[in-house]
């Protein structure tokens, strides 16, 4: 009798065990499949959404995806890729981000160009006003939507190494040399507890650098060593863009000081 109840007990422990093993898998794939879910939601975004189908239509006749370096020459507008690169970090969020490509694509001009050397090699992009509503999907799809890892084209350019002039400085003209160094004394002497300070500041930098990159009177040699500089510092002033804290404002600031001493270095 005591064996019969002991092996009772055992099967009935052993049934539970079982039972708890089971409910374990069950919320296991239950984890998998939500997370297969979420995995999707992301795929579908990209490939099957109809932002992404308007993107194929309106977009990609003009601009790739992604930089295809096998495909260079037939390249007619920077790839969607580097225009996400450039224009996430200087909005502060996705509403930020749609709003911005919405007014880009009804009427692109040099004044809001975030990407002044994609205007100056291509020219400025033509008005693609196919209305707000498709627009916005699109952009909203060019927000979401992961790339992959893939080789950054710009960064060829950003490793430049700024060089003299056959051991001389640079020569620019006067108003750009000067609206340079009023840039490094603006960096220099800001001071604000506002965050949206840091935004204007990087707004009001940001253009005045790019007047310098749309001066056609450069030769090539010197125009290519002042993108050099400008490479360098665009990603710093796009960031300045959308700090969230006056902190992270500070650490930007630190490091355009940085570059901006150099400049003098180079130019004269
Ligand atoms: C007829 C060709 C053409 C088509 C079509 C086109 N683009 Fe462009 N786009 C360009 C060129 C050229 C540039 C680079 C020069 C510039 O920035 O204006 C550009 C640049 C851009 C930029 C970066 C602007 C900046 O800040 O400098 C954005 C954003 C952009 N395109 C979005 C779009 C979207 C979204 C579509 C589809 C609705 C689209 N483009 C369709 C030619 C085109």
């Amino acid at each position: 009798m005591k064996k019969i109840l002991a092996l009772a007990v055992l099967t009935l422990l052993f049934v539970n065990c079982q039972e708890s093993n089971n409910q374990k898998s069950k919320k296991d794939e239950l984890v998998a499949s939500t997370n297969q879910e979420v995995k999707n939601e992301k795929t579908v975004l990209a490939s099957d959404s109809e932002g992404y189908k308007l993107m194929q239509q309106n977009c990609f006749t003009c601009h790739f995806e992604k930089p295809d370096p096998s495909k260079k020459s037939q390249m007619i507008a920077p790839p969607m890729l580097n225009i996400q690169e450039h224009y996430k970090p200087s909005f502060g969020d996705k509403k930020a981000f749609v709003e911005a490509i919405v007014k880009w694509v009804n009427k692109p001009s040099k004044a809001e160009a975030m990407m002044p050397g994609a205007v100056r090699k291509f020219n400025l992009m033509p008005p693609m006003p196919i209305g707000d509503e498709k627009i916005t999907k699109i952009a909203e799809v060019l927000y979401d939507i992961d790339f992959g890892d893939l080789p950054v084209q710009r960064d060829a350019m950003k490793s430049g190494v700024l060089s003299l002039n056959n051991g001389k400085k640079w020569q620019l003209q006067k108003q750009d040399y000067d609206s340079v160094l009023q840039i490094a004394a603006q960096l220099k002497n800001f001071k604000s507890e506002d965050v949206n300070a840091y935004h204007n500041l990087g707004k009001s930098i940001f253009n005045q650098a790019k007047k310098l990159l749309f001066n056609k009177s450069y030769d090539s040699k010197t125009l290519k060593e002042i993108q050099i500089f400008f490479h360098k510092v665009e990603d710093d002033m796009h960031l300045l863009m959308a700090v969230k804290t006056t902190k992270e404002g500070d650490n930007q600031i630190a490091k355009l000081n940085k570059y901006f001493k150099e400049f003098p270095n180079y130019f004269e």
